[in-house]
């Protein structure tokens, strides 16, 4: 197969590409085609790495409104309808609503994700569910799934033995939720449970951690220093730290010494941080995100995941990461040319890296699997701009999404 006409990665000259058996094989001005080799025309488009959403709630998507909407727009109130919505949760429900909202992920070129699963259900059913549908979807997406006790680890009756279960049944990731522990003490001591979990079945981790516009939420600094001590190191991934938002500048840089140590990564997610953020403050009113612009120039891995899809946390959702880039470079005021035109990284490698995907399984070149997307823009810039369509899809040398772009005709007079 070659790709004809394509800016790779914001280049400014056109490339061919060729794909031959499932790998990238020659990039070059100019490729001729073997007889019957098909070519597909990338009419000048922007060759990317796939899409990678880490951070979305797959079990809880397309169940806004039901059994009622989150008026209040609090992560607390979220919390409290999911936990109705959670009692009426079937297999069939789960796999549906997940698959439907996977099949939106894979029509905007996203390939890879991880989805918090709510294990604090006494029967596992959302658990199950994804089970199964991570080998059904496996053709399109790499779905990791998190064990997330979403009314905690400590907090909740058989805390720890439904995660002990969850992770024995196959979850990929240990996730938890410090913030929401009873106390600060149950927090701690969930963030050495989860850790021991993890080390103990050769998991990653991901947590949910310090969620929440409270500057003496300082759960961070615990899991950092058991990624440290532990040699658990970029296997850690740190969601949300929204309360970095908070701290103090002297806190804060501190804490950025022990962050570069440890090598976690770290989730935004931009949009549902904007929306359930700050929820608590009259004027002047924070925005409720972690610090992602000094983060990442610290050298320290920033991604950024959707996190809800039309659920109680958040109304809206479309499985498209450039609308989830779009809100992070309005909120994280990393508007300047250059981090716009890189901005494509924030839901490409550093999603990849946080993910654990192997370099050489991940990435545009020679003799790496041939998964990339096509946008419908020169650059990063336009595509942003323009919101435009992912014209193809493609997963080691196979199209598995395709749009035809739209044509709108002003008609002046
Ligand atoms: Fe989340």
């Amino acid at each position: 197969m070659i790709i004809h006409g394509v800016h790779v990665e914001n280049a400014e000259k056109l490339s061919d590409v060729r794909v031959d058996g499932g790998v990238f094989a020659e990039f070059a001005p100019a490729i001729s085609p073997r007889s019957g080799e098909r070519v597909i025309d990338a009419r000048g488009g922007l060759l990317i790495p796939p899409f990678v959403d880490p951070h979305v709630h797959l079990d809880a998507a397309l169940t806004a409104g039901d059994p009622e909407w989150n008026e209040t727009g609090t992560l607390f109130d979220g919390i409290r309808i999911w936990s109705e919505r959670k009692k009426t949760l079937s297999v069939g429900d789960v796999k549906n609503r997940a698959k439907q909202t996977i099949m939106m992920m894979a029509a905007h070129g996203i390939q890879y994700v991880r989805t918090h699963i709510d294990v604090t259900d006494p029967d596992l059913t959302a658990l199950h569910a994804m089970l199964e549908l991570r080998e059904e979807v496996d053709p399109y997406v790499d779905l990791q799934i998190v064990a997330f006790p979403q009314e905690g680890i400590l907090s909740f009756p058989h805390g720890k033995e439904l995660m002990r279960e969850a992770v024995s049944e196959g979850a990929d990731v240990v996730g938890g939720i410090p913030h929401f522990e009873f106390t600060s003490e149950y927090g701690s001591a969930s963030l050495r449970f989860l850790m021991d979990l993890a080390q103990r079945n050769d998991r990653l981790v991901d947590v949910h951690c310090d969620e929440i516009d409270d500057p003496a939420s300082r759960n961070l600094e615990i899991l950092a220093t058991l990624a440290y001590e532990s040699g658990m190191a970029d296997r850690v991934t740190a969601s949300h730290t929204t309360a970095m938002g908070s701290y103090n500048d002297a806190y804060a840089y501190k804490l950025f010494r022990l962050l570069g140590m440890s090598k976690i990564n770290f989730v935004s997610n931009p949009l549902v941080n904007m929306h359930l953020g700050g929820r608590f403050d009259t004027y002047p009113k924070r925005r409720g995100l972690t610090r992602v612009k000094e983060l990442n120039e610290a050298g320290i891995t920033v991604a950024f995941g959707e996190d809800d899809i039309q659920d109680p946390w958040s109304p809206l959702g479309a499985g498209n990461m450039l609308d989830v880039v779009r809100m992070g470079l309005y909120a994280a005021q990393l508007m300047g040319y250059r981090q716009i035109m890189d901005s494509y990284r924030f839901v490409t490698y550093n999603g990849a890296k946080t993910m654990h995907i192997a370099q050489k399984d991940y990435g545009i070149a020679t003799g790496r699997p041939a998964s990339f997307v096509i946008l419908n823009a020169p650059d990063f810039y336009h595509a942003l701009n323009e919101n435009v369509e992912v014209l193809y899809s493609v997963r080691a040398g196979r199209v598995v999404a395709q749009t035809t772009p739209h044509e709108t005709h002003v008609v002046l007079g």
